[in-house]
């Protein structure tokens, strides 16, 4: 992807319109060469609007992260080496897996659609066609395999932080792993790991989120989406939303490597929806229902039973 389109683009993000002229005055082109580019912005799915003796301006986002935003956010991150863009994949776990041997390094797979999305506990997760973000990414962290607990906790933080900031939203963190507004599940994600001897090789964290309204996601009453939840004034800029995610994934991921759970403990608890609430709790072979207290200073949950006996939770699937 060009250069220029990415340039013409930050041009057009501006709220005035802007003429071709200026454009290429600005950037040191030809008139053909911005021509050709919003061409090419449209194409990707930019709704650019053109009006005699005005210029031209950015109408409308398009309903799926463009190619030419991924690059954008590759070139300018200090963790991620590549970022790979599909139009259509079973899953990008799957995908971002098969690449292990043959790249380097911390990288991203996203894809428009999925058709085997897969959620926790095998559960599927429906991820059609321009209707939410669907992104893996690979990390290297060459820590022992506990530590995994610790990373859930810090990557929620930072999608919860990131699905706020772009869209005005009020989010919370069902622990360990989904997010929620207003009692409806928005996002989750699925950690997986590639280990040896206990120490981890690659931890593949797969992302989903419900952006727009999908009867196949909302049919069971308990997600919700973001076009759903959002200021109606206010614009769904999905470019805008993966570069606060990539950024908070860069910044939680450098902090998970060097701070303990406790350094975003309060942080967590204040966005968490779990406490004093009476839950269902499923860990590996039952289920009871306890209240949760509190999380300990190493990602654990403190939760108190019905025959009154408080109990340290490790992993299991929580239901509101
Ligand atoms: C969950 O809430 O159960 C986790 C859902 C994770 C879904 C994402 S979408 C991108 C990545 N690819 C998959 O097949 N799953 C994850």
């Amino acid at each position: 992807m060009s250069n220029l389109k990415q340039e013409i683009l930050k041009l057009l993000k501006s709220d005035r319109f802007i003429s071709g002229q200026e454009m290429a005055d600005r950037l040191k082109v030809s008139r053909t060469s911005v021509w050709k580019s919003i061409n090419g912005l449209k194409t990707e799915g930019y709704s650019i609007e053109s009006v005699t003796k005005k210029g031209y301006h950015l109408k409308e986002h398009p309903r799926y992260i463009s190619p030419t935003a991924l690059k954008v956010l590759v070139e300018g991150s200090s963790l991620f080496t590549r970022m790979e863009y599909l139009e259509t994949t079973e899953s990008t776990q799957i995908e971002a897996m098969q690449k292990l041997e043959s790249q380097e390094g911390a990288y991203v797979v996203v894809a428009l659609e999925q058709t085997k999305g897969r959620g926790r506990f095998s559960r599927p997760w429906a991820s059609p066609k321009n209707s939410g973000l669907y992104l893996s990414i690979v990390l290297r962290p060459n820590i022992p395999i506990t530590e995994i607990i610790r990373f859930n906790l810090f990557i929620s933080l930072a999608l919860s932080e990131a699905l706020d900031a772009a869209f005005g939203v009020e989010s919370g963190i069902k622990w360990p792993n989904d997010i929620y507004i207003k009692n409806k599940k928005v996002s989750g994600f699925l950690t997986e790991v590639v280990s040896e001897s206990n120490v981890i090789n690659a931890i593949i964290c797969g992302i989903g989120i419900n952006i727009y309204k999908n009867e196949d996601v909302t049919a069971l009453g308990t997600a919700t989406d973001i076009e759903s939840e959002i200021d109606p004034d206010r614009e769904i800029d999905l470019d805008d939303f993966m570069k606060k995610l990539i950024h908070n994934i860069e910044v939680y991921y450098d902090r998970f490597i060097n701070e303990p759970f406790s350094s975003i403990r309060e942080e967590w608890k204040s966005r968490s929806i779990v406490f004093n609430k009476k839950l269902k709790i499923t860990e590996t072979n039952e289920s009871y229902v306890a209240k949760v207290l509190d999380i300990d200073s190493d990602g654990f949950l403190e939760v108190l039973d019905e025959a009154g006996e408080i109990r340290r939770v490790v992993s299991a699937d929580i239901e509101l």
